[in-house]
């Protein structure tokens, strides 16, 4: 099968067919521009993609408000659009043209690659669009490379990764996702209105607020049914994705690094590479186009060397020890979490300089000899004698004012001068565009790496940019920073991946501030949410799990909530941990035998399980925004296995009791299900359901089905 069709409609008007399994995807070149004809399910015939004008328009002339359809629109004629590109040429013209070139196609493995190549009408400014297209997930990552190849400086103000276009529907329904500390990834479903809705971030990196995906469906939807345009762009700093619903029912999505305070100047003979923008379209709802996403996360964009090493059991003390961290209470946690069957242990914050508040110490990443008198070598030493292996806490983009690091080098931080210089958790930001500063960071990490046995860097960055200040930048360079911070931050992980490839990486920022595919690249895994209360975290959960794998999501098992103050059964709490990858980090010190010795139960079936959690095909059976009683599915990638996991928050007015409609199931194939006589039927399973009766408050019941 071929995935990309090159015709000649004409002279000089060409069309481009992408296909992949279910999906199809056209663009002309149509002597003037290059637009968009098609996005949506795939049809029959080549033919079919053609363009078609309107037999006549009913505004003629007065049509002039109308969007283009440009596959990457330039700003400079007349349309209004959102621009992918709009630049300043030496001599202070600010309008782009650009004009068909070339096409290329290649094939590498599971993706072919389609460049197309422009070029401006007049000015040394090539631009190359690339549309990789994997047919097995029915997506296309996209993303545009733009070359000056000419003498003169070119100030870029505005560079998008992709426009994409949708079909003219009635109605669409937008799906994003908006949280806060706490309360990450709240999924949010919108009718889309006309005009332009703009997912965005303007802080530095992606955050809480606002995550860049989207989805856009037609009004029918399900999670399990309907139409779902959707995508995700691979940045972990600014970003926008802009929505536009123009008054002729014309429905685009342009994303990529945002503009705000935003300029680069590409000097001759420079190349500006934009993020990754992935992009697909599924006929069977939300959930399949989750599974797309997660899929391709899984075989392609996970750091590739640990993509298939199942992921260790965590214990972390965080909640425990806070500060306060010493060899004794290290020790003794350690002791207990692995006869309990952890595997890996990991010390958080507080272990370095004078950390013993959040208020001091940060930058400082020597060890704190007053709570490791003999450095770590001790700790991981311990641990590893109890088979763990040792991992530790990091938040190297960020300085306390009371440090070292800041009284040494001021200069180091975004500021103004002249301005106050606000702080966050107590915190500055350090300038990480600057190459000095990213030679800190690797010096200091290569340190911490390179000699000690550890295993396991948990990343954290703790607050927003503010007073982006870089007075000493090269000349008309200063506003590149909200780009060069992500890609300095980028630089220094593949770094440290090349020189450590066995050291897993956990991509944290308050919690799950920081998550994006982008990010995704160097980083095995999340951390979810500081908020650890399980039934909060299965709305979390139904967020993140919209965009991103259950193997990159970590969540603890913890002790008494403090957020919401409420208690769970350790079912309840391992229960929800367990669907995707588990930690821990209640105070197990203090726990009765007979917790610690169900606890070890439940680790030693986590890890009976773990590739289905871990690996599996994963389906959102049940939400909890919709029902008391929601229910999860994850199917090992064999197929050999299913395990589901149903969590009733309270029962009301007797039992709760109800069938759990599974999916993804071989129709004719019999499933053992745990604990019955006989075997059913896939079709059985999927049509009659598993019938479930569940009574109280915070009740959870975790399910396996094997293959017959
Ligand atoms: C952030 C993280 C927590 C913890 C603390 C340490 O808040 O989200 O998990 O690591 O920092 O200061």
């Amino acid at each position: 099968m071929r995935f990309v069709q090159f015709i000649e409609t004409s002279q000089n008007e060409y069309l481009w067919v992408l296909e992949t399994q279910n999906m199809g995807y056209a663009f002309v070149w149509n002597a003037h521009r290059l637009e968009n004809v098609y996005w949506g399910a795939k049809l029959p015939y080549p033919a079919d993609y053609l363009p078609r004008e309107l037999p006549f328009d009913p505004l003629g002339n007065w049509n002039f408000a109308r969007n283009t359809h440009e596959e990457f629109p330039a700003w400079g004629d007349y349309k209004f659009n959102e621009p992918c590109l709009k630049v300043r040429f030496g001599d202070g013209v600010r309008a782009c043209l650009l004009d068909y070139r070339d096409a290329t196609i290649s094939e590498n493995g599971a993706v072919t690659t389609l460049t197309i190549h422009l070029q401006d009408e007049h000015y040394p400014l090539r631009v190359r669009l690339i549309y990789n297209i994997y047919a097995d997930y029915d997506l296309i990552v996209r993303r545009a490379e733009i070359e000056n190849v000419g003498g003169e400086a070119v100030e870029i103000e505005q560079i998008l990764s992709a426009a994409w276009h949708l079909p003219q529907r009635d109605a669409y329904q937008l799906t994003s996702l908006s949280g806060k500390w706490g309360g990450e990834f709240q999924l949010q479903r919108v009718e889309l209105p006309r005009g332009k809705q703009i997912i965005e971030r303007r802080r530095g990196s992606t955050g809480f607020d606002s995550n860049p995906f989207f989805a856009l469906a037609d009004g029918l939807a399900q999670e399990d049914d309907g139409e779902v345009w959707f995508g995700a762009l691979a940045f972990s700093g600014n970003y926008k994705i802009v929505i536009e619903r123009d008054a002729f029912e014309h429905v685009n999505v342009s994303g990529g690094i945002h503009d705000f305070d935003f300029r680069w100047r590409l000097d001759a003979g420079e190349t500006f590479v934009t993020p990754n923008f992935v992009a697909g379209y599924t006929a069977a709802g939300y959930g399949a186009a989750s599974r797309a996403l997660h899929a391709y996360e899984l075989e392609h964009v996970v750091p590739r060397a640990t993509a298939r090493q199942p992921r260790p059991i965590v214990y972390n003390s965080w909640y425990v020890t806070e500060f306060d961290v010493s060899l004794e209470n290290q020790e003794k946690a350690a002791e207990l979490a692995a006869k309990m069957g952890v595997e890996l242990f990991v010390m958080d914050d507080g272990w370095f300089g004078q950390r013993n508040t959040d208020r001091a110490g940060l930058g400082d990443w020597y060890v704190n000899r007053d709570k490791f008198p003999s450095g770590l070598a001790p700790l991981i030493n311990r641990v590893n004698e109890l088979g763990m292996e040792f991992g530790i806490w990091v938040e190297p983009e960020m300085v306390n004012p009371d440090s070292d690091l800041y009284r040494a080098h001021p200069d180091w931080v975004y500021h103004f001068p002249n301005r106050p210089l606000s702080t966050g958790r107590n915190q500055y930001v350090l300038n990480v565009a600057r190459p000095d500063v990213q030679q800190f960071i690797l010096d200091f990490m290569h340190d911490l790496l390179g000699n000690n046995n550890i295993k396991f860097i948990k990343w954290d960055m703790n607050r927003h940019f503010s007073e982006p200040g870089w007075m000493d930048a090269p000349e008309g360079r200063d506003r590149e920073l909200w780009v060069r911070h992500t890609r300095g931050v980028y630089a220094i992980f593949r770094q440290l991946r090349e020189a450590y490839p066995n050291v897993l990486f956990e991509s944290c920022s308050g919690g799950g501030g920081r998550i994006d595919l982008g990010i995704m690249q160097y980083a095995e895994q999340f951390w979810m949410s500081d908020n650890t209360d399980p039934y909060d975290d299965l709305f979390i959960q139904e967020g993140f799990t919209l965009a991103h794998a259950p193997l990159t999501r970590m969540m603890w098992v913890t002790d008494t909530n403090w957020l919401n103050g409420r208690s769970y059964s350790l079912e309840f709490r391992f229960h929800l941990a367990m669907m995707g990858v588990l930690g821990m980090g209640a105070d197990i010190t203090r726990w009765s035998q007979a917790d610690l010795d169900k606890a070890a139960e439940f680790v030693a079936l986590y890890k009976d399980i773990r590739e289905t959690m871990q690996f599996g095909a994963f389906y959102r059976l049940r939400s909890p925004r919709e029902s008391a009683l929601s229910a999860f599915e994850f199917i090992h990638p064999s197929g050999r296995e299913a395990v589901v996991t149903v969590f009733l928050s309270q029962s009301q007015f007797g039992y709760f009791s109800t069938n759990v409609r599974l999916a993804g199931l071989e129709p004719n194939t019999r499933y053992q299900v745990d604990g019955w006589d006989e075997p059913w039927s896939g079709q059985a399973l999927m049509q009659r359901g598993l019938p479930i009766a569940l009574k109280g408050a915070f009740i959870s019941k975790l399910i396996r089905l094997a293959r017959v």
